[in-house]
């Protein structure tokens, strides 16, 4: 039996990485859930699932949210972008080349929110200082790199987009 009756389920108009989707969804699924197992963004890392850790982190309309703390009904009709809209093909977003060329990453299961809130932060300011980044970096769990990596990764991302 299918413990979800269709007249829960809600309907919902999302973009995500430029496309757009309709969907339904139960009111208390998260965006998390709902980009992952819903519309295959992979990319999108649950770790704690109670707004920690920051790896699932996804700018709606611009801005970094928790996806595991955003239920997938308030992204109605919102714009949403998941680290899969970093590269452009084959050829790496500057933020991600930077991460790469700097080893801001070795697990990498923190690395897509911490890329997009970078994204978010050099989008409003885009030369941010380290006190800046390290505030940004704050939310964000990294339990393999030690953070000196990541600092320099953006720091080279914020080097390359200016020139
Ligand atoms: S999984 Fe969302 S903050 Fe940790
Ligand atoms: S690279 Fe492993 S948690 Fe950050």
């Amino acid at each position: 039996m299918n413990l979800v009756e269709s007249k829960d389920l809600m309907p919902i108009e999302i973009e995500v990485n430029g496309q757009l989707h309709h969907i339904s969804v139960e009111p208390r699924r998260s965006l998390a859930d709902a980009l992952r197992h819903d519309l295959a963004t992979t990319g999108v890392r649950v770790g704690c699932e109670h707004g920690v850790c920051g790896s699932c982190t996804v700018l709606m309309d611009g801005v970094p949210v928790r996806s595991c703390l955003t239920l997938a009904v308030q992204a109605d009709g919102q714009s949403v972008r998941t680290v899969e809209s970093l590269a452009e093909g084959e050829s790496l977003h500057p933020i991600q080349e930077a991460f790469r060329q700097e080893h801001g990453l070795q697990c990498g299961f923190c690395t897509a929110g911490i890329m997009l809130s970078v994204s978010a932060l050099l989008e409003e300011n885009p030369d941010p200082s380290d006190e800046e980044i390290m505030e940004l970096l704050g939310g964000h769990l990294c339990r393999c790199t030690g953070y000196q990596q990541i600092l320099a990764s953006v720091r080279r991302a914020i080097v390359e987009m200016k020139s």
